[in-house]
């Protein structure tokens, strides 16, 4: 079967297995067929992959900065945003049936106690296994074999969507528990500005999140308007505001503060040393972006620690998603079909066809920065 995959193995930081430095991501046509078999419970589900979504954590796999192989594989297949269509079930299926469309969450459990509870996007385990990620293989393939309880059944009117199901599904988790901690904080929880920073698919669909709660939001990121991103944003009704490599708190002084931060922006600089500087007393901040770099910066320490106190503010970092997040993430697919009609599909602005490719070095294409695109997505077959 064919699958895209890089040369990884070892712990993240260490050189490819090659020896370079140099992208390994290749088009493969030796790897195994997945099967039923795998799971003897009967409840496996066969998927033929449509369409898997593409993101910078792929890049830096790609780059050797992150993720690991399998035990005992020399390379790791990509891909952790997948969209397919139910081909056949294990005997004891419950949920699903062939032509289903489907998407999967990304972390499997692993031994721990909120692991074994279902809970495994908030392991206590230091070892974490992610599809695509880190020690299992991905989705970027012709076909996988999943066990029912990590689908998630999308209707046939999302389809053209379904692939934004993944990221999606990391902004309803950040913005679930932010409302949870806050409402129990706060009895009169009731959040009247945000601010949403970096302009990607995250960013956007955190936009789109908090306007379908009724927020007035602020987008950020460094490259001046007009452009496709920023055209995007005011469809929905969100205000953009660029940067251009400026202090974020400075340049947003007058536009703040703000109840609610959802920081996807990728960089630690806007997430730690500026971002706290425009949050409300009470407010909340998110941090969803993972920088895998070795940033460094000068912080005011002082002023964001006394006004972390004296306001109550509440700062947290969220990974990943639980499957109720895939399943908020289709409620608010929904609403938006009907209140931004049109608007989902216009994220999907790159979409690369690898369905007849036999080169190795095909979805080198794939790695490609393209900094007015939103969500690049691949189909395999
Ligand atoms: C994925 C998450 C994953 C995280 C850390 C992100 O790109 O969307 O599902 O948990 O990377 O590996």
């Amino acid at each position: 079967m064919k699958a895209i995959a890089v040369n990884r193995t070892g712990e993240a930081g260490r050189p490819h297995l090659d020896g370079s430095d140099n992208d390994t991501i290749h088009l493969r046509t030796d790897v195994a067929e997945p099967s039923l078999e795998e799971h003897p419970d009967g409840r496996g589900v066969l998927v033929k992959i449509l369409q898997v979504g593409t993101c910078g954590t792929d890049r830096e796999i790609n780059r050797g900065e992150y993720g690991q192989a399998p035990p005992g594989n020399e390379f790791l297949v990509l891909g952790h945003e997948c969209f397919g269509e139910v081909l056949e079930v294990g005997p004891k299926v419950k949920d699903f049936k062939p032509g289903d469309l489907v998407t999967a969450t990304v972390r499997r459990p692993g031994t721990g106690v909120l692991d074994r509870m279902f809970f495994h996007d908030m392991t206590h385990d230091d070892v974490y296994f992610e599809r695509g990620i880190n020690l299992l293989h991905g989705f970027f393939c012709e076909r996988i074999v999943e066990h029912e309880s990590f689908l998630i059944k999308m209707p046939g009117h999302l389809k053209e969507i379904g692939v934004l199901s993944e990221p999606m599904s990391v902004v309803q988790k950040g913005i679930r528990l932010a409302y949870f901690m806050q409402q129990a904080r706060f009895p009169d929880f009731h959040p009247r500005k945000a601010l949403v920073t970096g302009a990607g698919a995250i960013g956007q669909l955190a936009a789109l999140a908090l306007r379908l709660r009724r927020v007035e939001v602020v987008v950020s990121a460094r490259t001046p308007g007009p452009h496709r991103k920023a055209e995007l944003l005011d469809h929905i009704g969100a205000r953009y505001v660029a940067t251009e490599g400026a202090n974020m708190a400075e340049v947003l002084e007058s536009e703040g503060p703000f109840d609610i931060i959802f920081e996807s922006s990728g960089s630690s600089r806007v997430a730690i040393a500026e971002a706290p500087f425009l949050l409300a007393k009470n407010g909340v901040c998110i941090w969803s972006s993972i920088s895998g770099g070795d940033g460094k910066c000068e912080v005011r320490t002082d002023e964001i620690n006394q006004a972390a106190v004296l306001g109550n503010q509440l700062f947290f970092g969220t990974v990943n998603a639980h499957l109720i997040d895939f399943e908020r993430g289709v409620r608010d697919f929904e609403h938006a079909m009907e209140h931004f009609t049109g608007w989902l599909p216009q994220l999907l602005t790159n979409k690369i066809d690898l369905s007849q490719a036999t080169d190795r070095d095909a979805p080198r294409e794939i790695i490609k920065p393209d900094r007015d695109g939103v969500k690049a997505y691949v189909n395999l077959v």
